[in-house]
């Protein structure tokens, strides 16, 4: 019955053990032997049948040696000793050459052959059954018989008990150490088990259903049908589901911490944006360094816009080339050329900017707001480990009547305690869209020192008048990196661990939610 199936083998064992309360299987391999049924099957089916306590085990584990093929050859063939041994015998008083041994007994030929000449003259040397003759060289026989071949013998007589259950104990004769030693013999231990019945022992198993079908409700054979139990223990499916890498999670949170302060969210989907929005809605001189490809990555295909509103258009140009709202503008003449040129926005600040353009020109008129904006901005840089060509920027505009600056200083103080910052410094700086203009530096409390975590400013009316925005309205404006906090957050040192193909797919999986706890106002001290 080789190869039938676990059901076959387990109703087998199942009627084995029909016999009555104490019938047992006593060895599960002897009784594999019997039923010719290959041991690991029976053993699969005895734990399964186990797990619904049909079946007892008990472990058995049986030490036995096991022949070597060394030694299957010299219990056919005699050991190696007695064939060299018998070689000599035929060649008489004149011995044998080394040589004329090989070609008797076979000595140097292929596994199982070889070494027997070897190993035999070596014997018969020890065993003093021959001599090496000095002056010929040769192997000589110095006995006439030998009672025997004692090592073929203790193989036979191990091989004869081998095939019942123990036969270590036959080597509890010190005789059968030297075969050890000979590598002719090695123990082994089987796992085997005695089989008796368990507390639901049936002669025939039932599965136990795993499921309530829907037949079972219909026909009510619920009510009789064994269930299995649940198994609380066990231990779920892993989810194989994505994760959020870690910018994202903290983009998640400054979200909510900024809408939390009354913003709202600016539609972030244009990465690639045209000059006119990038630079020169904001006031950024046609001829400024930022506008070369050293620093920006233009775009060849489709390498210009197609439209721009052009009322707005010429109030820009007019505002670059001769100023107004107080300014004198740059002098210098306005290039549609370069307004036009399709570019990787290279700030967020090109989002604000359209959106401002919107809320001074939107149909009821403008209204005081508060936008932000967290997305993806593009730069021609030089990569290092805290600089990529692409990274993130946070930013966050109010736009209302007569701001002032103790307004942008309050709005960011607010903004980065939520994020666990409380010590900030304001240096004074310089952008062409903003005045006055702002660096923001944090005491970062786990770093224990102050570095660089934003830029700020008041928006220029060069920038705000040709919108359209009324004479009053202010807009304050801040923005930083989002890299920059996730790296401390997440104590990451090189921005290639963090973005791009470096980054370990488990430092993904395993980063946890972010979570940014404002601090106390009195730690400020
Ligand atoms: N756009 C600036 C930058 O890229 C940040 C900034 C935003 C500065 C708003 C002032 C006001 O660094």
């Amino acid at each position: 019955i080789m190869g039938s199936g676990s059901n076959d083998v387990e109703s087998s064992i199942l009627s084995a053990l029909s016999g009555g309360t104490d019938s047992i299987i006593s060895d599960t391999y002897a009784y594999s032997v019997e039923s010719n049924v290959d041991h690991n099957s029976i053993v699969g089916s005895c734990k399964s049948l186990a797990t619904d306590a049909y079946v007892s085990l008990t472990e058995i584990s049986t030490q036995f040696y096991v022949l070597s093929t060394e030694a299957e050859d010299i219990v056919s063939n005699g050991s190696q000793e007695i064939r060299v041994l018998n070689a000599l015998l035929l060649a008489g008083g004149a011995g044998l050459s080394n040589e004329e041994l090989e070609n008797a007994v076979g000595g140097g030929g292929e596994s199982v052959g070889s070494g027997v000449c070897k190993i035999g003259v070596g014997n018969c040397l020890k065993n003093r059954w021959a001599r090496k003759d000095k002056a010929s060289g040769k192997l000589i026989a110095i006995v006439d018989s030998v009672s025997g071949d004692d090592v073929r013998d203790q193989l036979l007589r191990l091989k004869s008990v081998s095939s019942k259950e123990d036969n270590t104990k036959v080597l509890d004769d010190p005789t059968y150490v030297a075969l050890k030693r000979r590598k002719l013999i090695a123990l082994v231990t089987r796992k085997s088990y005695t089989v008796s019945r368990g507390p639901n022992y049936a002669p025939t198993r039932t599965r136990k259903a795993a499921d309530l079908t829907r037949e079972m409700l219909e026909s009510g054979s619920w009510k009789t049908t064994p269930f299995k139990e649940y198994n609380f223990r066990t231990l779920g499916e892993s989810v194989g589901g994505g994760h959020l890498h870690p910018l994202l999670k903290v983009r998640a949170e400054f979200r909510k911490i900024l809408m939390e302060m009354g913003f709202e969210e600016m539609p972030t989907d244009k990465w690639v944006e045209s000059s006119f929005w990038n630079f020169d809605t904001l006031f950024q001189p046609q001829s400024h360094p930022a506008r070369d490809a050293h620093d920006t990555f233009f775009i060849k295909e489709p390498c210009r816009t197609i439209s721009i509103p052009e009322e707005y258009y010429d109030r820009v140009k007019a505002m670059h080339e001769t100023g107004g709202s107080g300014s004198i503008g740059y002098r210098t003449v306005f290039q549609r050329e370069e307004a036009t040129k399709n570019l990787l926005r290279t700030h967020t600040t090109a989002i604000s900017s359209r959106m401002l353009y919107k809320l001074a020109n939107r149909p009821g008129g403008f209204k005081p707001a508060r936008y932000f904006s967290i997305d993806r901005v593009f730069r021609n840089e030089s990569m290092d480990a805290t600089h990529l060509c692409e990274f993130h920027q946070v930013e966050g505009l109010v736009a209302d009547y007569n701001l002032s600056l103790g307004d942008l200083i309050g709005t960011i103080e607010t903004f980065f305690r939520k994020i666990g910052i409380t010590q900030l410094r304001f240096k004074p700086a310089f952008n062409p869209y903003t005045e006055p203009s702002m660096e923001v530096f944090g005491y970062h409390p786990d770093l224990k020192k102050w570095t660089e975590i934003g830029n700020s400013g008041m928006f220029r009316p060069e920038m705000l008048a040709p919108m359209g925005l009324p004479k009053d309205v202010r807009v304050i404006a801040w923005g930083l990196s989002l890299e920059r906090p996730t790296m401390i957050k997440y104590r990451i040192d090189n921005i290639r661990n963090l973005f791009g193909h470096k980054v370990d797919m488990g430092m993904t999986r395993n980063a946890p939610i972010c979570r940014f706890e404002e601090k106390e106002e009195e730690e400020k001290a």
